[in-house]
């Protein structure tokens, strides 16, 4: 299979047209994220900091490989595409498309269970593109998922979920099962979001790792509460030490293990629902499913009919609102 990271990364030169950037609306250790206007349009940048002389940080290098191509080469409607990438005041601009809020506002007003279905769906559509391209996200959390309403004409909209934040990611060899950039590091996948097998310090890296954080991010995103942040630190303890030893020695030696993991009684779902989760949540990484099975999966088997013409979009007129009052607020400001 082609590998997209084989491409080299060519650093654009300066450019005059860039995007105008407002209001800051997030900063990382890499980088920081404007609300920008670019030709009359509404666009997000990420301006990477300049770490230290001797260029790129890793993370960096890896948003702009998987921008160039995963998003400006190819494009799929459920990441969040970058549209270009370009040079201002020597630092690396990456012109992104515009997302409304993240995917955790929309679960504020509580979701149908088929409007849930259409946010698993067009989700796990995401993940599967970039896991067809060999691309683990590793870092895949509520605060890593957006959404944008599309407008399609009419006061009509469509709304997109999209997954975002690449810096953490890794192309791996699937064949050889190892990952191409860097050995495994710790500091990947944030705390409470990261798998057994990853926990217990499995080595071979397995796309399907991603699965498993996605589906604590589903359960977090309906509840509020994460598992790991929800156990106590005995409960905690206790797993690390029986299940997850028990883990790494089944997953180095190929043999089976007895692998449930009750937690699925701290929440709430009809049984099909439940079904669902617990196979993105299987503690062996061996028997969770994969992107493509779960997409084929009965239970996301529904006509979504007008659901996507709806889903989340109670919260657009509000968004609006705040904005009006936002761009009023710096009218002002640039008045005064
Ligand atoms: N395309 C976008 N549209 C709107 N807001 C964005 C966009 N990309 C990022 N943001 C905002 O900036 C924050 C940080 O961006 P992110 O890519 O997650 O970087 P990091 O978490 O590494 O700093 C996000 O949580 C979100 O609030
Ligand atoms: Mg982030």
């Amino acid at each position: 299979m082609h590998l997209a990271s084989q491409k080299p990364f060519q650093i654009p030169s300066e450019r005059e047209d860039a995007p105008r950037c407002q209001k800051r609306l997030g900063e990382g250790t890499y980088g920081e994220v404007f609300a920008a206007t670019y030709q009359n349009r509404e666009m997000a940048v990420k301006r990477l900091k300049q770490i230290n002389q001797f260029g790129l940080h890793q993370t960096q290098y890896t948003e702009l490989i998987v921008a160039q191509s995963l998003s400006i080469n190819q494009h799929h409607n459920n990441i969040v595409n970058t549209e270009f990438i370009y040079v201002q005041n020597q630092l690396v601009h990456l012109a992104m498309e515009f997302c409304d809020c993240m995917l955790i506002k929309i679960f504020e007003q509580r979701l149908t269970k088929l409007e849930r279905k259409a946010v698993y769906k067009q989700t796990l559509e995401g993940l599967q593109y970039l896991h067809h391209n060999n691309f683990l996200h590793c870092d895949l959390k509520p605060q890593n998922i957006m959404v944008r309403f599309m407008p399609t004409g009419d006061h009509q909209y469509t709304t997109y979920i999209k997954i975002g934040d690449f810096g953490m990611g890794e192309f791996i060899n699937q064949r050889s099962s190892g990952s191409i950039f860097t050995p495994h590091k710790d500091f990947k996948w944030t705390a409470g979001y990261r798998p057994p097998e990853i926990i217990c310090g499995y080595t071979d890296l397995c796309l399907k790792s991603d699965v498993w954080s996605l589906g604590v991010t589903f359960l977090e995103l309906q509840s509020g509460k994460n598992i790991f942040a929800s156990l106590t630190a005995e409960r905690y303890e206790e797993l690390y030490k029986q299940k997850f030893s028990a883990l790494i020695n089944a997953l180095n030696n190929d043999e089976e293990i007895e692998s449930s993991f009750e937690f699925m009684d701290m929440f709430d779902y009809d049984a099909d629902e439940r079904e669902f989760l617990q196979a993105m949540l299987e503690f062996d990484v061996r028997k969770r499913l994969n992107c493509d099975e779960l997409l084929e999966h009965p239970f996301l088997h529904e006509d979504f009919g007008s659901v996507y013409e709806k889903v989340g979009q109670g919260m657009r007129g509000e968004l609006t609102k705040l904005k009006e009052s936002q761009f009023a607020a710096e009218e002002q400001e640039w008045h005064d």
